[in-house]
Order: C-alpha cells, then sequence, then structure tokens
C-alpha cells in the first residue's frame, strides 16, 4: 500500500500546490491513500468548509489538523458533518469533531488515521500518549485495519520522537507536523514504523514559517505588534512524506517528498519521478 503524508498546507500557495500535485501524484504514484495537515490552510489559520471539500475533491483522504483547528468559528460545526476531517484526539471530552477515523482506501484497504497532540510549549491538553493507546487498542494494527497514520502535532522534536518509538510496531507511519520545517531524519523504527520528526509546510520558504516576513521580523526586532500576520504568496513547495507498507501494516521504505518552490526537490526514487 502506498501512502502519501502532505504537511501543514499554508494558505493560497500551499492549497495551488495541493490541487496541482495531489491528483497527479495519485495517478502517477499509483498512491493508496492521502492524509494532508490542514490547520493552516484558512490565510494561515485554520480550515473552512470550502477548503476542506477543495482538498477532498484534489483527491486527499482524509485532512488533520492541530492547534489552529477551531480558528475559524465554521469549524466548530462543520467537523460534525465532515468525517475526512480530523481534529486533535486529545482536546477535552465534548469538543466538536473527532480525533481518528477508520477510512476506505483505494483498494479496499482499511486506514486508521490519528491525530494526537503534544503538550511542550503547547496548551495543557490531555495526555495523547494515553489517547494514542486506547485508539490502537480499540482498532490493532494487522487485526481491525491494514494500515494506522499518525499525525503528531507538536512544537518538540522529542515529544514527536518520543511518540515514535511509544507505537513502534503498532502504526504504520507516525509524522510530525507543527514546526512548518521539514526535518532529515526519516527512517523505518526497529519495529517497523515509518517515522519522521516533522513533514514540514507546504507553504512559500520565502518567509517566516509560511508568513510574510516583515511583521515577525517587527515583532522580533522591536517586540511590538503593527499588523496582522499574513501568509506569503510565493510558490509553494508541497511537503510531505511517502511511505510503503507492506502486508503486515508495517513500512518498507519511506522516502521525503519536496515539490516546487524553493526547496531542493525529493521524491522516493522507488516510485519514479513525478
Ligand atoms: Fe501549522
Ligand atoms: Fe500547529
Amino acid at each position: 500500500m502506498r501512502i502519501l503524508f502532505i504537511g501543514d498546507v499554508l494558505g493560497r500557495s500551499g492549497r495551488a500546490a495541493v490541487t496541482r500535485y495531489v491528483p497527479r501524484l495519485r495517478e502517477k504514484w499509483a498512491l493508496d491513500f492521502i492524509v494532508c495537515n490542514g490547520e493552516n490552510s484558512a490565510g494561515g489559520f485554520g480550515i473552512t468548509e470550502a477548503i476542506c471539500e477543495e482538498m477532498v475533491n484534489a483527491g486527499v483522504d482524509c485532512v488533520t489538523l492541530g492547534n489552529h483547528a477551531f480558528d475559524q468559528r465554521e469549524t466548530l460545526v462543520f467537523i460534525e458533518r465532515q468525517p475526512r476531517l480530523l481534529r486533535p484526539i486529545n482536546y477535552p471530552p465534548g469538543t466538536p469533531g473527532r480525533g481518528a477515523n477508520l477510512f476506505t482506501a483505494a483498494r479496499g484497504q482499511q486506514v486508521l488515521v490519528v491525530n494526537p497532540m503534544g503538550r511542550v510549549f503547547m496548551d495543557a491538553i490531555d495526555d495523547p500518549f494515553a489517547a494514542m493507546e486506547k485508539e490502537l487498542g480499540a482498532c490493532p494494527l494487522g487485526v481491525a485495519c491494514d494500515a494506522v497514520v499518525v499525525d503528531m502535532h507538536a512544537e518538540t522534536s522529542s515529544e514527536k520522537m518520543a511518540m515514535g518509538h511509544f507505537v513502534d510496531g503498532r502504526a504504520s507511519l507516525v509524522v510530525g507536523t507543527h514546526t512548518h520545517v521539514p526535518t532529515a531524519d526519516a527512517q523505518i523504527l526497529p519495529g517497523g514504523t515509518a517515522y519522521l520528526t516533522d513533514a514540514g509546510m507546504t507553504g512559500d520558504y520565502d518567509s517566516v514559517i509560511g508568513m510574510e516576513k516583515e511583521e515577525p521580523l517587527r515583532r522580533f526586532i522591536r517586540k511590538t505588534p503593527g499588523s496582522r500576520y499574513e501568509p506569503a504568496n510565493g510558490e509553494a513547495t508541497l511537503c510531505g512524506v511517502a511511505v510503503e507498507v507492506g502486508g503486515d501494516g508495517l513500512a518498507s521504505m519511506i522516502a521525503p517528498v519536496r515539490l516546487g518552490g524553493r526547496l531542493r526537490q525529493e521524491w522516493p526514487q522507488e516510485w519514479g519521478a513525478p
């Protein structure tokens, strides 16, 4: 089974990369399942129903979120009727929407996607490790599903790496999001789980983590806010990770994907040039 995960889609340029590349990659690479983090897709802050539908129509099977999940108030309502949209699973009980769901992939495979969020240097929410334990217990890999994809949305590399080891052998892929910068540690952990600390953002890298540079610079230098943050609108690099999953649900290949924009281009050699 071939899975593509796409990191935090940032604003208009990030969305343009999704609609440009996803249909092409799905066909060219014969992808079975595509997950995309959409927490910054609406002008950098949250997601709208129209944008979520645009991503699903482009071929994204599941859209995950993070600390920006509810920046757009409409998300509190439409998330209840959009089973392809997940918010962090360890929000307190009663939060609208769901943090995990079981999907049917291209050739009928059952794929569980879970979206835990870290707590180090982030808002204090429920324990993401306990939440993962509960989900994996309810839907074990190789028994109740053919693949498990975990988007660990967190600030620190340590918390993401710890989550990778925590579910090693019990998930197909653990990939980090939120920092908007790709890391170079794609690997298959000893138990067979594909792991990457951060997928990086799908956005314009001539920016401060996706935003026009002027305002972030002003706030760092002067410590006084001037205007609102605006997404940088140069060509985005679609950033993510490609994973091949075997019949046992464990990974046999992981490779970074970086297409378009300013970053050096990367794709899985095994799958061919996009
Ligand atoms: Fe983000
Ligand atoms: Fe985030």
